[in-house]
């Protein structure tokens, strides 16, 4: 099964696609984390990255549709996740036409609604693991041990560069212009579903598993 996890920054795409991953096997493909790993290359391609990321603007649809493409080749395991990913309309069409070529199917995509004014806490309150990256947040999900990982137990725990106000603004803006479309567009292709991101983490998830199964 494969599926999309559609909402706008902060709404908890990564924290659910995680634990579909530990709970079904699922693959995570989130074109954030990937982006984040081009940036460390040092090349010139990775610091452009790094600058548009760190102003919250959308890298081309051109980059991520190549990092899409490499990674659903192979074995899809329990399905994939997308995470992040599609974000315009051009990526839309691009992921339809690869699953298309790669004999695969989109089964979901499931919109994380939340209210705006949620967000800026949550974004301004999360860190990263930096070894497993496993998300945490500073008031609703803690680490149970001060600055270690409950997961892999790394002292490596850290905020993203984009985590700001200021970023913020930038990156709901580019949401509304360029991503939420994407609700209409697969509202009309049959496959939207939307649950409330803005109940307890296990809930949330409980609402996802209703649509899945
Ligand atoms: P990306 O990494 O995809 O970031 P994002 O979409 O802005 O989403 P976030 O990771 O910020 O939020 P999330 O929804 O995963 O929330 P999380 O689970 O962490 O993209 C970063 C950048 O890369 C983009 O700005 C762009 O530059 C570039 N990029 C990426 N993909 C691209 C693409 N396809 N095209 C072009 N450019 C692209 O949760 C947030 C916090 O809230 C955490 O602290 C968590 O613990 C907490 N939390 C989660 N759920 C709940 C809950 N139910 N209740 C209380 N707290 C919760």
């Amino acid at each position: 099964m494969n599926i999309i996890l559609l909402g706008p920054p902060g709404a908890g795409k990564g924290t659910q696609a995680r634990k579909l991953v530990d709970e079904r096997g699922m693959i995570q493909l989130s074109t954030g984390d990937m982006l984040r790993e081009a940036r460390t290359s040092g090349t010139e391609m990775g610091k452009r990255v790094a600058a548009i990321m760190d102003a919250g603007e959308l890298v081309t649809d051109e980059i991520v549709i190549g990092l899409i493409e490499e990674k659903i080749q192979g074995d899809n395991g329990g399905g994939f996740i997308f995470d992040g990913f599609p974000r315009t309309l051009g990526q839309a069409d691009a992921l339809g036409d690869l699953l298309a070529k790669y004999k695969q199917h989109l089964d979901h995509v499931i919109e994380m609604r939340v209210d705006d004014t949620a967000l800026v806490n949550r974004i301004v309150g999360r860190f990263t693991c930096g070894n497993c990256g496993e998300v945490y947040h500073k008031d609703t999900k803690p680490t149970k041990k001060d600055g270690v990982c409950d997961v892999c137990g790394s002292e490596d725990l850290k905020h993203r560069a984009d985590d700001n106000e200021e970023s913020l603004r930038t990156r709901l803006m580019e949401y509304y212009k360029k991503t939420s479309p994407l609700i209409g567009y697969y509202y009309a292709n049959g496959k939207l579903s939307s649950v409330n991101g803005l109940a307890e983490i296990d809930k949330v998830a409980s609402s996802i598993a209703a649509i899945l199964d």
